[in-house]
């Protein structure tokens, strides 16, 4: 049985069923406070280390609203030149500095297995907000919550589920993260679609199959792909060697309204870690799709905040406290 008090969250290797069936019953408790329904104080006085040193922008801030809303303080760094990694201090020493001044810390980092390394320093958990093209964990679970969530609409479950994973699969840390979760589930059916440069690394696939799951391999989007979910990813331009790397594969998975209807089904569930890259020569998610009631990518993004409250207060030991120092909401809430 995974133990959170005082654990860092580092991979989602770390997890079994239980666990993550745990984490979504708090994250569940958390949407009243999330919607503002009512306010808590179970953190009044911790404080969250957000360190990010690569671009974010809902990571990084729903991490630090997610503790906001459980009454705790944030203290944060963005970029690496503006912290003394620039001056070449090791991650264990800065691990062990911001970790005298926090209870909690959240990181992200461009390099693999930096987040593990830094938490070797770090005196308090330390949860993995991404590094490099390793992993993503709470974006894997929150993914996983939402494919629960928008599948138990149709009276289905994760166990039997078709899922297909679009794009860059070589260095998209949140595929995975989630392929690796879904190991913990029977009876998958996963379509890969990326070009063979960009196919998911032979391990995970391997890894899926020895988990039963029945794996199909595309190079483009075509035929009747079917599936309960689509999850669309970018392009990973910032780890291709060269921009003209990247630039050769902008464009080639493009989800519009047609494509979609043409090769999914009516109730295929559309989905995206975000950022989506807007930018016409890529567009992998064209906005004629914004309307779109299959269109889950805000309601995902949405989910973030109540997996990250729940992973803050599972590791802090208060997930049963937050009732008890509840309060009212004053203002007016549109949410
Ligand atoms: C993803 C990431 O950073 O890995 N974004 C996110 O955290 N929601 C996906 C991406 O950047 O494409």
């Amino acid at each position: 049985m995974t133990d959170f008090l005082g654990s860092h969250i580092l991979s989602v290797k770390q997890f079994d069923r239980d666990a993550v069936e745990r984490i979504f019953e708090v994250a569940h408790r958390m949407a009243p406070y999330a919607q503002r329904q009512k306010r808590t104080k179970v953190l009044d006085g911790a404080i969250l280390g957000n360190l990010f040193f690569e671009p974010s922008t809902r990571t990084r801030v729903s991490f630090g609203c997610a503790f906001n809303l459980l009454g705790g303080q944030v203290r944060g760094t963005t970029g690496m030149q503006m912290s003394a990694l620039a001056k070449g201090e090791s991650l264990y020493d800065t691990g062990r500095m911001i970790s005298s001044y926090s209870d909690v810390i959240a990181m992200r980092h461009p390099e693999s297995g930096s987040v593990a390394e830094f938490a070797t320093g770090s005196r308090v958990p330390v949860i993995n907000g991404g590094d490099g093209a390793n992993e993503h964990p709470t974006q894997a679970l929150l993914d996983l919550f939402t494919i629960q969530k928008e599948l138990a609409v149709y009276d289905r479950s994760i166990d039997g589920m078709h899922i297909a994973m679009v794009g860059d699969l070589k260095y998209g840390r949140t595929v995975h993260s989630l392929s690796k979760l879904l190991c913990l589930y029977r009876d998958l059916k996963v379509t890969l679609v990326a070009p063979d440069e960009l196919s998911m690394p032979k391990e995970i696939v391997d890894l899926l199959t020895d988990h039963h799951a029945q794996i199909e391999i595309k190079n483009k989007i075509d035929g009747q792909i079917g599936a309960d979910i689509v999850y669309q990813t970018r392009i990973q331009e910032e780890r291709f060697p060269t921009q003209e790397e990247a630039d050769r594969y902008r464009g080639q998975f493009r989800l519009n309204h047609e494509i979609f209807s043409t090769h999914f089904k009516s109730n295929t569930v559309i989905m995206h870690p975000l950022p989506r890259d807007s930018r016409s020569e890529a567009n992998e998610l064209d906005n004629d799709l914004n309307e779109h009631p299959n269109l889950a990518i805000f309601r995902q993004a949405d989910n973030g905040v109540l997996i990250r409250m729940a992973l803050f207060a599972m590791t802090l030991g208060v997930e049963n406290k937050v009732a008890d120092y509840e309060y009212d909401v004053p203002w007016y809430s549109q949410k």
